[in-house]
């Protein structure tokens, strides 16, 4: 695939990511080329382009097994762990009433094996669904890419603003940062960037 083409599919896919951020999580895969493992929690109408861009390895986690193999059905090759998280979140919740951090609780749920085996060089963090009270939240998700990355690892939180994800990011990722950039669209999107790409 050329570069016309990326930039058809980044700029034409229908999905609520925005293009400046879709355009700049798929430049931070095209810099790593052929060796790129790109982890992504959740999958959504965008899978399809980070399948596409990432010449390395993809690999997407999902909680809903019928939407997982929806996108099976649309997306060659495309591979879906899934994992099936047993937390609960209120994002209704204001962050000074949510409930405290539980890291022993955050330990007792295992990791799925696939994650462990790779190095991983781009993490984006936009599932399981985090709207209410009936969803998983993303507390394993952010806790999980906390023990996953380092500091060539370039990760990006969606919905950064809302209160699960903030105090998540805040308490096991920000500060093993240097760079980052928040986009101000929608719930923000936080960029955590790799010391050496950026
Ligand atoms: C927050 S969405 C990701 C949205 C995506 N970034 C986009 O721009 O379209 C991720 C989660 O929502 C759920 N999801 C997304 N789109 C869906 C759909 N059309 N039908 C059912 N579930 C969906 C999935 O379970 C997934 O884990």
């Amino acid at each position: 695939m050329g570069i016309e083409q990326y930039l058809e599919l980044i700029n034409t896919t229908k999905c609520i990511i925005t293009k400046q951020q879709r355009g700049l999580i798929c430049k931070q895969i095209l810099k790593r080329g052929k060796n790129c493992n790109v982890l992504v929690f959740g999958v959504g109408n965008d899978s399809i382009i980070w399948n596409t861009v990432n010449q390395g390895y993809t690999l997407f986690i999902e909680h809903d097994i019928k939407w997982a193999n929806a996108i099976k059905q649309k997306v060659d090759g495309i591979q879906i762990c899934h994992h099936e998280y047993l937390t609960t979140c209120d994002p209704k919740l204001p962050i000074h009433q949510q409930p405290p951090v539980d890291e022993k609780a955050l330990i007792s749920h295992s990791m799925p094996q696939q994650l462990r085996e790779k190095k991983w060089d781009v993490i984006l963090v936009d599932g399981p669904t985090g709207f209410d009270d009936t969803c998983p939240g993303r507390t394993l998700p952010i806790y999980w890419s906390s023990l996953l990355s380092h500091a060539d690892c370039d990760i990006f939180i969606d919905d950064y603003s809302r209160p699960i994800e903030f105090i998540y990011t805040n308490r096991f990722l920000f500060h093993k940062y240097q760079k980052y950039r928040l986009f101000e669209e929608r719930w923000k999107m936080l960029w955590l960037k790799a010391e050496n790409y950026n």
